[in-house]
């Protein structure tokens, strides 16, 4: 429960609140430290430096790559996505994504495709809300450059195979890119054991910092195009952007309170323990699913069970629209949700859900409580039984 009682459900969103300690150390941070890092060689600079480089170590081997000056900073995974997609792709090439992709994948890629840079191939979901490893196989082209790939999906939460794709990739040679924007701090990423290459993470969901931070990890040997210049505090004589990482992927002045959020998170993560976060909300999401399958009236999608899955629930009330559902949440429940196309129209298209104006989401965060849940359930099984009759009903 939040100060303002408010229960929050919309964690898929961003999560909220943070951890006490991640807002503690922002604030201590930013006064004692709040000048420009990297630049300069007095102490206060040394020492913001000090936080920044950290969290790259923590980062790199949170998410097993080799290299810390390989983890790279950036506004959120909406930016890294596009640095990945601009910076890796040339005219003429190929892609591979899938249906399940965020807007942040699906538009820069429409943009190249629409301008007749690239041509792209979607790759569908199952019934359950998974793609077929197999499906990569067949899509590939001579030209396929690259494969980008939602880890978990922010619709319907299901948790894809991209370890097999990534076999499939390096068997072919061909880059592949991971949108872990709802799966970075909330499942186990293995870079290494995972075969990706490039990994795209936000700050503000699961890693439990703030907005305004998010990144990558480029694996080594990987080529990618620097897409913006400017300063990197470092050999300034040089006419060109610097190639070496960090500073390849960065330019000016970096979101240092934004690294010291995802600093103190991290320590905050790796105290709870990842996997304990990880089943405390899958419980939590089986309750929510059990409760609202047994109320009439009510469509979960894709949540056969808790394998392979993050602690998202998108259902609908028949005869309701989500949107209105939300409103009657927010109204009368200050229950806070997310409803709609929930930025993903593939993942919509695919499950039929795009002519009714999308889904409600529940997206459950490591504060929420089994009383939150409970009063979720009954505020849904409520808003079902006064459901106005429909039109066929009234004329039955
Ligand atoms: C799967 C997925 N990809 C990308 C994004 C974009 O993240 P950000 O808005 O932090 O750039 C989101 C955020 O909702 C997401 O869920």
């Amino acid at each position: 429960m939040t100060m303002d009682n408010l229960i929050y459900l919309d964690n898929g969103s961003t999560a909220y609140p943070k951890p006490q300690a991640v807002y503690d150390f922002m604030y201590e941070f930013y006064q004692k430290h709040g000048v420009n890092p990297g630049r300069s060689g007095y102490d206060k600079a040394l020492e913001t430096e000090e936080v920044v480089m950290s969290t790259r170590r923590m980062l790199t081997e949170f998410f097993n790559g080799t290299d810390p000056d390989r983890l790279t900073f950036s506004y959120n995974a909406s930016d890294s996505l596009n640095q990945i997609i601009q910076g890796t792709l040339k005219k003429g090439d190929h892609v591979i994504s899938t249906t399940l992709e965020h807007n942040s994948v699906l538009r820069p890629l429409y943009h190249l495709e629409r301008d007749g840079f690239v041509e792209v191939t979607h790759i569908p979901f199952d019934r359950k809300g998974f793609v077929d490893p197999g499906d990569f196989r067949k899509a590939f082209k001579e030209n396929t450059r690259l494969v980008i790939m939602n880890h978990a999906s922010n619709v319907i939460g299901t948790v894809q195979p991209v370890e097999e794709v990534g076999r499939l990739c390096r068997e072919k040679g061909i880059p592949f890119a991971v949108d872990a924007s709802q799966s970075a701090g909330a499942l186990e990423i293995d870079m290494q054991g995972m075969n990706i290459d490039m990994l795209a993470f936000t700050g503000h969901k699961s890693l439990l910092g703030p907005t305004g931070i998010g990144g990558m990890y480029t694996a080594e040997g990987v080529e990618i195009r620097s897409m913006r210049q400017g300063g990197t505090g470092v050999r300034s004589a040089v006419r060109t952007h610097l190639e070496e990482f960090p500073f390849r992927l960065e330019c000016g002045t970096l979101n240092t309170v934004g690294v010291a959020g995802l600093y103190a998170a991290q320590k905050w993560i790796r105290e709870e323990g990842l996997g304990n976060i990880h089943d405390r909300e899958m419980a939590l999401w089986d309750r929510l699913r059990k409760g609202l399958q047994k109320i009439d009236g009510v469509i979960t999608y894709c949540a056969e069970n808790h394998k392979d899955h993050i602690a998202i629930l998108s259902f609908n009330i028949e005869g309701l629209e989500a949107g209105d559902v939300g409103t009657m949440l927010d109204v009368d429940y200050n229950i806070a949700t997310r409803t709609g196309l929930q930025c993903a129209p593939l993942v919509h298209e695919g499950m039929g859900t795009y002519e009714i104006l999308g889904t409600m989401r529940f997206g459950i965060g490591p504060f929420n409580t089994e009383e939150h849940i409970y009063t979720a359930i009954e505020a849904v099984r409520e808003i079902t039984s006064i459901k106005p009759a429909t039109v066929a009903e009234i004329e039955q």
